[in-house]
């Protein structure tokens, strides 16, 4: 696991768009996995503004990491329309080409399989985009999540739900279950670029950094990934016990190597 520190929200969406610039230089059809939330935005506002200089998403193929349960169609909050107001609508992707978790299927066991075997038939992901919920969730994975666990129906956690009440009109408009790609869905990308900016997320990056791998914390599990890149601001990074060792490994990093 790689851990920057930088010392913003910009040059860490530079960094992480210089990743993905990279990838669809070299794999034009490349597969991304798409995170929604606030830590994502200022990723999907540089990469629209690299399209508008060139770079070509017209081959690429998405998909959302989860998705809330029972919102009607075009809810604004559903991250189907998120990730395509945000993204996928400013970029040259093609609709089709973008995929999500069913959050009104009839049959929720059943769209689940369907999702997981889109991933597969699509050969994988090439590169994941995660934030870092409060309480360490990645995707919606949340504390007690299994850590070999596929894309499922999760409950929220009261303290997510409150989280993201910010993109609702109230908190009882928050639907109270989600579908999420589990923890072994997403450690099955081939890159996993995770995001993490404030003072709130302090505590969840040490126990995701420096914690034992436990289901309390899901992302923990990242630690078994072979490659993780960990992007943080100071805030994010004050409680890490390592932090001068992470500055001096990437200042002194070979830069022939990316990310
Ligand atoms: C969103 C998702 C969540 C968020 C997390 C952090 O698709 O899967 O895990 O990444 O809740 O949210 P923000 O970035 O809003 O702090």
């Amino acid at each position: 696991m790689e851990v920057v520190i930088l010392p913003g929200a910009k040059p860490i969406a530079a960094l992480a768009a210089d990743a993905i610039e990279a990838l669809l230089r070299n794999k034009p059809d490349a597969v991304l996995g798409l995170a929604t939330g606030s830590s994502p935005l200022p990723v999907y506002e540089e990469l629209e503004r690299r399209h508008r200089r060139g770079l070509d998403f017209s081959r690429v193929r998405a998909f959302a990491l989860d998705e809330y349960v029972g919102l009607p169609p075009g809810h604004p909050g559903s991250y189907r329309e998120v990730i395509r107001r945000e993204f996928t609508g400013r970029v040259n992707i093609r609709p089709e080409n973008v995929h999500g978790p069913d959050g009104e299927a009839a049959d929720v066991p059943a769209a689940c399989r369907a999702f997981e075997e889109a991933i597969r038939a699509a050969g994988g992901v090439d590169l994941q985009l995660l934030g870092l919920g409060t309480d360490g969730h990645i995707g919606f994975n949340e504390p007690g999540s299994s850590l070999a666990s596929r894309t499922r129906i999760k409950t929220l956690v009261e303290q997510t739900r409150r989280d993201n009440a910010r993109f609702f009109s109230n908190l009882a408009e928050v639907p109270h279950h989600v579908i999420t790609q589990g923890l072994g869905t997403i450690l099955e990308a081939r890159h996993v670029i995770l995001l993490a900016t404030g003072a709130q997320k302090a505590q969840a990056v040490r126990d995701l950094v420096e914690g034992p791998v436990a289901a309390i914390c899901p992302a923990s599990v990242l630690q078994l990934h072979p490659h993780v890149t960990v992007l943080l601001d100071e805030a994010a990074a004050s409680s890490l016990r390592l932090a001068d060792y992470y500055r001096h490994s990437y200042d002194s990093k070979p830069r022939w190597q990316g990310l």
